[in-house]
């Protein structure tokens, strides 16, 4: 028994000091003044109020605490990211899966971490020092101690890597993996979908129509968790460079090939042309509060983005470079920004009415977190029997 009460007493100890380290990785992840100057924090382009993705939708890449610096890739939420597996190439698919960054060029959480303080573009720290000794100025320092022992702060790669770790236990928690969308409320019986949402989500999963969940799964998990509406894979779609990116117009030491500048995500990330152009396949989940969309925030709107995959390859090319909206106003679609590796068989020309489109488009509505059921008890759906847990995070 003393031996039982020992172990129950340690796994709670450990909870607890999980709880403890995530709760210290969110004061960080919310801290204004861990940038140099001050005053941009992970939660800047992180926010909540957005699902943790940049809530100036007005350009398509995101402001740097440098007001007049700008990153050249659109920024993703950072919820459900805890559920990215390790970068790796899987030998038996023969593809690359998973990690962090649209080019998965940070294999974990704790590696992703790091970078954004060191950024330019970003939080503009000089160095690894600079980051730690604002932390060791921060009110919640002493919790560093009380979590790692004495000195905890002392060697600033030690403490870097501290400081990595408690983000990425804050990112792993609840906060930013609720699974609380109408699409989940309808998959454990406690919701219905409208008539147009359910035509929406069939096309999506109809391998002869949208063929959407090829690469964005809708359906739970095989541990029986919620859908993630990624495999973390990595694909060209071929969209085109964005005219509007405020990265092309960067000084040489930002930006060396000015106008010149193309994105080849995973093939640079990993140094091989056949990767070119492709990058990772995000959530879907809050779709409606993260626009701008895809690595380069091209798509103003989920409209474009779906009329895109229908007739991609059905409407004749347009001249030079334009934006989503003249785009869609000459109907006419851009050369792709990497014309290698373009996925040609998945989408492209899906034959998809205007008003199939919009179905699409009215299903993505429904994978917004903090949905409220309106009647708490329906009759259970056939869906609703698998078990409702959504799964822990993988570490
Ligand atoms: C200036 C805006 C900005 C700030 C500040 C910022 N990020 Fe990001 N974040 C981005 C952009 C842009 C990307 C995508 C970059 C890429 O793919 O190369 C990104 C990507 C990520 C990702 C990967 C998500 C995925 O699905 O691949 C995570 C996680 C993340 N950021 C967490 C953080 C943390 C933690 C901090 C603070 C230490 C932070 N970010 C600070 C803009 C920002
Ligand atoms: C072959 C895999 C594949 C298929 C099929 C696919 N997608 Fe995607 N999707 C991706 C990849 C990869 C990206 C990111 C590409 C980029 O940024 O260049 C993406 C991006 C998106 C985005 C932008 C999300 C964001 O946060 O920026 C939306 C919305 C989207 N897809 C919806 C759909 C819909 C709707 C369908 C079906 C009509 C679909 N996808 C079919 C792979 C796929």
């Amino acid at each position: 028994m003393a031996a039982f009460a020992t172990i129950a007493a340690s796994a709670t100890a450990e909870v607890d000091r999980r709880v403890r380290e995530a709760a210290l990785g969110r004061l960080l992840f919310f801290d204004p003044n861990l940038s140099q100057p001050a005053g941009q924090a992970c939660a800047s382009c992180h926010d909540p109020a957005t699902a943790f993705a940049d809530p100036d939708a007005s350009r398509p890449t995101s402001k740097g605490v440098h007001r007049d610096r700008f990153g050249s890739r659109n920024t993703p939420t950072a919820r459900y990211a805890a559920y990215s597996p390790p970068f790796h190439f899987d030998r038996t698919e023969g593809h690359y899966v998973g990690g962090q960054f649209w080019d998965g060029r940070a294999a974990t959480l704790e590696a992703q971490a790091k970078l954004p303080f060191l950024d330019p573009l970003e939080m503009a720290n000089p160095d690894v020092a600079a980051v730690v000794a604002q932390v060791r100025r921060a009110a919640y320092a002493g919790e560093f101690e009380a979590l790692h022992g004495p000195g905890a702060l002392d060697d600033p790669d030690r403490a870097m890597a501290r400081i990595a770790a408690a983000i990425a236990a804050y990112e792993r928690s609840a906060e930013l993996a609720p699974f609380t969308s109408k699409h989940d409320a309808w998959l454990q019986g406690r919701a219905a979908l409208s008539e147009r949402e359910l035509r929406g989500l069939r096309l999506f999963n109809d391998p002869r129509k949208g063929n959407c969940a090829a690469c964005h799964p809708s359906q739970r998990r095989p541990d029986g968790g919620l859908p993630l509406f990624t495999d973390f894979t990595y694909d060209n779609l071929g969209v085109p460079a964005n005219p509007d990116n405020p990265f092309y117009g960067l000084p040489r030491v930002h930006n060396p090939r000015g106008q010149g500048f193309v994105d080849r995500g995973l093939g640079a990330a990993v140094k091989r042309r056949a990767e070119d152009g492709k990058f990772k396949v995000p959530t879907l989940r809050n779709v409606a509060l993260t626009a701008p969309y895809m690595h380069n925030g091209y798509f103003a709107t989920l409209r474009g983005v779906v009329a895109f995959y229908n007739d991609r390859d059905a409407l004749p090319r347009c001249r030079g470079r334009l934006a989503e909206a003249e785009a869609l106003r000459r109907g006419c679609w851009p050369a792709p920004e990497v014309a290698r590796n373009v996925n040609r068989e998945e989408m492209g020309r899906l034959g998809l009415t205007a008003a199939e489109v919009d179905d699409i488009v009215a299903f993505l509505l429904t994978l917004t977190d903090g949905y409220r059921p309106e009647r708490p008890a329906l009759p259970a759906s056939p869906a609703a029997s698998a078990p409702r847990s959504p799964g822990a995070p993988q570490p």
